[in-house]
């Protein structure tokens, strides 16, 4: 076990060579992904955030004789749990790359989107010394005690999808999209729609804590102050779930019926739910409703609720990450150089009959390719 963390160390040194000063200084969390974020002023995701592909492509599919010794990789992916139609996709990415026949042994624990059991998962995969461990965490805070545990028995910690506030140096790689820019997408997407008109905004956040909240609503909120034409009436999390969206929607319709006209959902899921709580109030939302609704996740039941209309703008968050985190186990595992910081590429996603700089107009053809 020493002898592969001193691999995987000597390799990483030797890649912060290369990715060393492509740092854009988002100081949202002291995370590695942090460090690579494209400058907040940035336009599209897709133009500036660089691709999964920066990964290694050719360790993309691991052979079936993976391991060094011959035996089966094994993985240990701490995951956050089951709340969204996002979180069974990235779920489902992972069981169909860290496969048997692809050379791994995984085991994924679906941590219901508790703290307290995710820390467990993680510490259930030091005592078991699995080769790897995978962590999307839950929040942001609270990682070092467990991160310290993994460094000292020697096995390889890499954090996906979200961002934690742990130094750097305490894990090994990081693989996730920017938050941030999703969130600086969506308003300037509205900036463009809006061309200078009103906007009374009510956000349903994602979980209290979450990098992906964090970041979207750090992002947006930093378009939103330089357009004085705009006011956030409230902003309350909705759990990344379609009941929390919901709940919290039919809160915001008691409150402020007749005073909004934009609602921002941070995740498909809590856009259903804020759908249902229109429809039950008589509210119209979508192109040719009174209210815009902006969404992020694009998958795809978000996507053709878009399609139809529903949904005016939907900021991509992709899920499609395991086969970018297989690359960094793989280059890990044979002592090769692998990036220490991967940004999975993002898109924006518009309504028919919706022009933008900053997103593509949904069609039949774009739901085509959407397969989850
Ligand atoms: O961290 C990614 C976010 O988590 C997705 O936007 C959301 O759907 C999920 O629950």
């Amino acid at each position: 076990m020493l002898r592969k963390k001193l691999a995987v160390l000597f390799a990483a040194a030797m890649v912060a060579a290369t990715v060393a000063g492509c740092g854009g200084g988002d100081a949202q969390t002291a995370a590695p992904a942090a460090d690579a974020a494209p400058a907040a002023d940035t336009a599209a995701p897709a133009e500036t955030a660089p691709a999964a592909d920066a990964a290694p492509a050719a360790d993309t599919a691991a052979p079936a004789d993976a391991s060094a010794d011959g035996g089966l990789i094994s993985v240990g992916y701490a995951q956050v749990g089951h709340e969204s139609d996002w979180r069974t996709a990235n779920t489902q990415n992972y069981q169909n790359t860290f496969t048997a026949d692809n050379g791994y042994e995984l085991q994924l624990v679906d941590c219901d989107n508790d703290n307290a059991a995710q820390l467990e998962a993680v510490r259930n995969f030091i005592g078991q010394e699995l080769d790897y461990i995978v962590i999307a965490p839950i929040e942001t805070a609270g990682w070092d005690t467990v991160l310290q545990e993994a460094q000292d028995a020697g096995i390889p910690v890499i954090i996906a999808d979200r961002e934690i506030d742990a130094d750097a140096s305490m894990y090994d790689a990081w693989v996730g999209t920017n938050t941030k820019n999703e969130g600086i997408t969506a308003a300037n997407w509205l900036a463009e729609y809006l061309d200078g008109k009103e906007a009374n905004i009510l956000v349903i956040e994602g979980t209290v804590g979450a990098s992906a909240t964090l970041g979207r609503t750090e992002g947006f909120n930093e378009v939103a102050s330089s357009h004085s034409e705009w006011k956030i009436l409230d902003s309350q999390s909705g759990d990344f779930t379609q009941a929390g969206g919901q709940e919290v929607m039919e809160s915001f319709i008691k409150s402020y019926e007749g005073q909004f006209n934009v609602v921002v959902c941070q995740n498909d899921n809590e856009a259903y739910g804020a759908m249902d709580a229109m429809d039950a109030a008589g509210i119209t939302y979508g192109v040719d409703g009174d209210v815009i609704l902006i969404s992020f996740d694009a998958t795809h039941d978000g996507l053709q609720y878009t399609l139809d209309g529903k949904i005016n703008c939907n900021v991509e968050c992709n899920p499609i990450q395991a086969d970018v985190v297989a690359s960094v186990i793989q280059a890990m595992h044979s002592g090769s150089a692998y990036e220490a910081t991967t940004l999975v590429n993002d898109e924006a996603f518009v309504a028919p009959g919706i022009t933008s700089q900053y997103a593509t107009t949904m069609t039949d053809e774009v739901l085509a390719g959407r397969a989850y």
